[in-house]
């Protein structure tokens, strides 16, 4: 995790963290699910984001190089879709490392760096604003799926949404549509938008990306029962489950589980939650896209894709898109 820096004068930090009651409600009816699940936005808490980074890092995981050669090759047509002066906001912003390869082509009034992860963000807000001292850097730790924008008041300037990493993929179809449909409302008609997205490809590739010989992803899935323990005082134990990752051909999607070693029992706020032996917990779907069900999607949300760009080996996949026209 960088270093928390202090405070700098380019550098405003908004916490519009979800309640604790919230969350644990939410968590308590994933649990209490047929197919128990756990919302993959529970991930991270300081420890997943310094996971995830790792993640980024490994061999097998092809994405984050895939999308930093297009984002490296194709700069400043990017910064004209993007056009002057425009207030640029990153939901699930992580480290804000994808971003540096932008803001000297694309220079805007402001960057809004917006993660469910606090420390880490404001930690890497403030690593930011200090590389890049003529930025406006105004962080907001938010729930994305939630209406954040109504808390908010942002720096004035064409509002371009940049959504990297594929992180469109981690919600279920209808999910990500809501999600779009709220953006293009709030940006406006003339706003803009700008999605990383993964294609599909072999199930062998896919397979080893989410399945790395160094354990990383499995350490990144155990992490979140860490983050559930200490959002509600459950007892989850790591040692309870093992890492399963496989390709969803039917639905296109990888799937992140964790699976029960023995019948358990798990007390989460006075609940008794029971798992079978082999009986799995469902933390992540990861959608993968081919252009034109991406075009579908954002079509049938308001958008018009402008422009697309590709990586070498044509893994990944990177797109402009407005505000269509009624
Ligand atoms: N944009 C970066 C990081 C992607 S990882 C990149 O492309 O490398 C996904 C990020 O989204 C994480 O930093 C995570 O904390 C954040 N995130 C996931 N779900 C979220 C939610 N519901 N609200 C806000 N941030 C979320
Ligand atoms: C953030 N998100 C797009 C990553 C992905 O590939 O779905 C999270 C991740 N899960 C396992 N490895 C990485």
């Amino acid at each position: 995790m960088p270093a928390i820096a202090p405070e700098i004068s380019n550098v405003i930090f908004e916490d519009h963290q979800p309640t604790v009651g919230d969350v644990r409600a939410d968590l308590l009816d994933g649990l209490q699910r047929e197919q128990k699940q756990i919302n993959p936005k529970y991930f991270y808490d300081a420890r997943g984001s310094v996971l995830f980074e790792q993640i980024t890092q490994l061999d097998e995981y092809y994405l984050t190089r895939a999308e930093r050669s297009i984002l490296v090759n194709h700069a400043n047509e990017i910064a004209r879709c993007c056009g002057a002066h425009c207030v640029l906001i990153e939901p699930g912003s992580g480290s804000s490392e994808k971003v540096r390869l932008l803001l000297d082509a694309v220079r805007p009034a402001a960057y809004v760096p917006l993660d469910i992860s606090a420390e880490f963000l404001y930690a890497s807000a403030h690593k930011l604003g200090g590389e890049f001292p003529w930025l406006q850097v105004h962080s907001i730790c938010a729930d994305f799926s939630e209406p954040w924008q109504e808390r908010t008041k942002l720096p004035s300037g064409r509002r371009v949404v940049f959504y990297p990493g594929s992180t469109i993929g981690n919600m279920e179809p209808d999910a990500a549509r809501e999600f779009l449909v709220g953006l293009r409302r709030w940006i406006g008609a003339d706003g803009g938008l700008l999605v990383g997205v993964d294609l599909h490809k072999s199930a062998h590739l896919l397979h080893a990306a989410y399945n790395d010989a160094k354990g990383v992803t499995a350490e990144f899935n155990h992490n979140i029962l860490t983050t559930v323990n200490s959002l509600t005082g459950a007892n989850f134990k790591h040692s309870g489950f093992f890492h399963r990752a496989f390709y969803n051909r039917q639905h296109r999607r990888i799937e992140m589980h964790l699976v029960s070693k023995e019948a358990q029992t798990v007390e989460i706020n006075g609940r008794v939650i029971e798992f079978r032996a082999g009986e799995s917990l469902h933390t992540e779907n990861s959608y993968k896209y081919s252009v034109e069900a991406f075009r579908a999607l954002v079509g049938s949300a308001g958008f018009t894709l402008e422009q697309s760009w590709f990586d070498e080996a044509g893994l990944f996949s990177f797109h402009y898109m407005t505000v269509s026209r009624d």
